[in-house]
């Protein structure tokens, strides 16, 4: 396979602190890589790099590794965009509105569906996502549930049955049958497609014990936990988090101190989406304290037609900078690094040999501009897996 050398690069940002100048950027300026295949293999000063089949000059443009987006819900069908606009005129959100992307979604075929997650990643992979998690949850019956699953498997291997998303509206008199749905049939059809079990724990989602039974259902089928919680207020998330040690605790908005100190002893990345607050103008959590307490911070963008119909990680970063606390250099390990541990992966969001060669070449002299420059899409080129996809 054609060795490739990506050179003249201005600034490289490794996220891997012993390949560059000590901070846990990593960075490197006048910088080279090479990749072989899909992976890294090399990476260092420009004036120092070995020879390779092709060449790719980036004119002194920053590098930076792929982002990776570690919460989608991108298989659904319709859309809501007369729900976002009563929020916006004063309506509150409590999730409610999935029943509504639950029916367009059994109703739709397998071709639209697929065709609707392919669209949406196009545009993510357009401003520089090379790892998507795909969820379940817009099926909620085992037909649905188990198609929007091989659909998802066909875009990504970070795959999440979120059968417990909310009850549907048919069994909406008796949870307890809709847990055993979950638990018994839906769990056995789905779990061949999935990596992962998630459950929404939150205020009018799933209670404590619904939550700890799914959780332990999945990971006796062998699914990998993580989990939905403290959302839309106080709850018992963060603590189920900690006891099943899921590799993230995702939305955590609300968190008391107790909260925080069990997520970091269990290890637990939290990963913020502040798209959802963004959408339904709620207020965003505090990433900073996160940081102080020594946790680990993941960014994503909850893509789903209801509480964040956004795809850009770039404008999670701009928000996350600007609303939650965090410096531009954090954003960047969020979105890159941080995103690979909330999957427990290590082979991508680093540029560092033996690594997936997933990379962004910047139209910008610095990664600063990706918080500096809201709006504008400064992802000149895609790379993933040492194939580039876009520009
Ligand atoms: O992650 N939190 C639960 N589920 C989605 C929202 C889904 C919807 O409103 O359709 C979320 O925000
Ligand atoms: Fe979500």
């Amino acid at each position: 396979m054609a060795a490739t050398l990506i050179t003249n690069i201005g600034e490289l940002v490794t996220c891997e602190p012993e390949l560059g100048d000590g901070s846990p950027l990593g960075a490197l300026r006048g910088a080279a890589l090479v990749l072989d295949g899909d992976r890294v293999v090399w990476v260092g000063g420009a004036s120092s790099a070995p020879a390779a089949d092709l060449r790719v000059d980036t004119g002194g443009r920053a590098v930076v590794p792929g982002f990776v987006d570690s919460h989608t819900h991108l298989v659904f069908a319709g859309e809501r965009s007369a729900e976002f606009a009563a929020r916006m005129a004063g309506e509150r959100y409590g999730g409610g509105g999935i029943a509504t992307t639950v029916a367009a979604t059994r109703a739709a075929t397998d071709g639209e569906l697929r065709a609707g997650c392919a669209a949406r990643l196009g545009e993510m992979h357009a401003l520089g996502t090379t790892t998507v998690e795909i969820k379940s949850g817009y099926g909620l019956e085992v037909g649905t549930e188990a198609r929007i699953l091989r659909i998802a498997r066909e875009f990504t291997p970070e795959t999440t049955f979120l059968g417990a998303h909310v009850v549907p509206p048919e069994l909406a008199g008796d949870r307890a049958a809709y847990v055993a749905l979950v638990t018994g049939p839906m769990l056995a059809a789905c779990r061949a497609d999935a990596r992962w079990i998630d459950v929404f724990c939150d205020r009018g989602a799933f209670d404590a014990e619904e939550t700890r039974a799914i959780l332990r259902a999945g990971v006796a089928a062998g699914l990998r936990p993580r989990l939905h919680g403290n959302q839309l207020d106080f709850g018992p998330g963060a603590q189920i988090a900690a006891e099943f040690a899921v590799a993230s605790l995702d939305h955590g908005t609300y968190l008391t101190d107790d909260d925080v100190s069990v997520l970091r002893q269990a290890g637990v990345v939290v990963t913020l989406l502040p798209g959802a607050e963004f959408s339904t103008r709620s207020p965003y959590p505090d990433a900073r304290r996160l940081f102080d307490a020594g946790l680990t911070v993941a960014l994503a963008t909850d893509c789903n037609p209801g509480s964040s119909y956004v795809t850009s990680m770039p404008l999670m970063m701009a928000l996350a900078v600007r609303e939650m606390g965090m410096t531009p250099d954090e954003a960047l390990l969020a979105a890159t690094r941080s995103g690979a541990a909330a999957l427990a992966r290590t082979d991508i969001g680093r540029l560092a040999p033996g690594c997936s060669a997933d990379l962004v070449v910047l139209d910008a002299p610095s990664h600063l501009h990706l918080a500096y420059r809201p709006g504008s899409n400064l992802v000149a080129q895609t790379w993933v897996a040492g194939e580039r996809i876009c520009g």
